[in-house]
């Protein structure tokens, strides 16, 4: 593996997916909101460290972030200040007293920490969210090994805070294999997981990916409408070993340029997740037959499992593209971004490429570019404009 501490993830690689995520997209978000607010607040709801393979904690999500908050504080200290405010919350007391020395070291931010449970911990989060003050942006980290520790109205408080993001694991592995389990505890720990019990009969007829993807699609859809987030992106992180998906990364933002970011920061994570998956299937290998392989991991690895994922969500997104152009005359570019970048595995060039598609093909026009302007942007008001009347060979073809 390649990259900054990737040898601390050896059997663990899920875990660098989700490092990756979040350094990339923190280290952007410091950058833009430190430009607008006076003080950056984090909170890490599950800080651990839990199984850090690093002396210096450096493979711990309480490190990574402070890492890229203090980074960005100092790039932006020539052209402003900026304050950064922690709030680190971890139960085990052998894990509490590692994130308690951790903070106690750190220099750059103000830092409080507390051992104990996110049950009873809720209240003093808000009170230190607010104590920010007007001119603060807070950010939510609520990384669980599990289900029950989230119920919805347990963590509706952190998800509402007004300006404010969350990135929230969703242990989809754990979840799709019990979510439909009869036994009354079980039951009832999941509809407080969603909120509702609406989720059971959405499921009821789906198998296979079909059902996983709704049981994400459900959650994030109570993420944001308890939230009232504008936007909800989810990130898929599959077991290294097995092609199957272990969690998956929910975003929640009320901000166009948050889902940009978000969204480089999970194609970023692919790349170095389908590298550390072929490492960790080879060693794998390796470890089963005794032998040493010819050639490197990259290029003995499958990528099957990966491409019919990424497949599987492009085709959805641009059936959802097409229905959406083609309910109205005109979509503004904004709307139509955003709704496909809800669905993991596809990016702004996937969007671009469509769009350039029908547009050499006659479907459709771009209206608002500058004179000189060929691709549509963001926050320029672009709107498409859909040709109902030549559409015909797209309904007869590939849609
Ligand atoms: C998945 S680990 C967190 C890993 C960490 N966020 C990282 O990426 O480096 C979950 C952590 O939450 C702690 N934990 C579990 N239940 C908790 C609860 N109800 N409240 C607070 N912490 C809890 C565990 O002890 C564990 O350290």
């Amino acid at each position: 593996m390649t990259g900054p501490n990737e040898h601390l993830y050896e059997g663990k690689e899920q875990t660098l997916v989700k490092h990756s995520v979040l350094r990339t997209y923190i280290e952007r978000f410091a950058h833009i909101v430190g430009m607008r607010w006076d003080t950056i607040t984090y909170v890490d709801c599950f800080s651990g460290p839990w199984n850090a393979h690093s002396d210096q904690l450096d493979d711990s999500s309480f490190s990574i972030a402070l890492k890229e908050l203090c980074k960005a504080k100092t790039n932006l200290a020539t052209i402003r200040t900026v304050s950064l405010r922690c709030f680190f919350l971890e139960q085990d007391s052998t894990a509490y007293t590692k994130l308690k020395q951790f903070a106690d070291d750190s220099s750059d931010a103000e830092i409080m920490t507390r051992n104990a449970k996110l049950e009873d911990s809720v209240d003093d989060i808000i009170k230190f969210v607010s104590a920010g003050g007007p001119s603060s942006f807070p950010f939510i980290l609520l990384d669980p090994f599990g289900w029950r520790v989230i119920p919805m109205d347990l963590i509706k408080p952190l998800l509402c805070f007004q300006p404010g993001e969350v990135l929230i694991t969703f242990m989809t592995g754990h979840i799709s294999r019990f979510v439909e389990a009869e036994a009354d505890g079980i039951r009832k720990s999941f509809d407080r997981l969603f909120g509702h019990s609406d989720y059971l009969g959405q499921i009821a007829d789906l198998e296979g990916l079909d059902r996983e993807d709704k049981i994400v699609s459900c959650y994030a859809e109570t993420i944001r409408s308890n939230g009232r987030f504008e936007h909800v992106c989810t990130a898929i992180v599959l077991y290294p070993q097995k092609d199957r998906t272990c969690f998956h990364l929910i975003y929640a933002t009320r901000h166009l340029k948050g889902v940009v970011e978000f969204k480089k920061a999970e194609k970023k994570a692919m790349e170095v997740m389908e590298k550390s998956r072929a490492e960790a299937q080879q060693r794998e290998r390796k470890n089963t037959t005794g032998q040493f392989e010819l050639f490197p991991s990259e290029q003995m690895h499958d990528p099957e499992h990966y491409t019919l994922l990424r497949k599987r969500h492009l085709d959805v997104s641009h059936a959802d593209f097409l229905t959406l152009l083609r309910s109205q005359h005109s979509t503004p570019y904004d709307e139509i971004w955003t709704m496909v970048m809800t669905h993991p595995l596809v990016w702004d060039s996937d969007v671009k490429q469509w769009i350039e598609c029908y547009r050499k093909e006659g479907i459709l026009e771009i209206e608002g570019l500058s004179e000189r302007g060929r691709v549509p942007k963001l926050g320029e008001n672009h709107l498409l404009i859909w040709d109902a009347c030549k559409d015909t060979s797209v309904r007869e073809g590939r849609s």
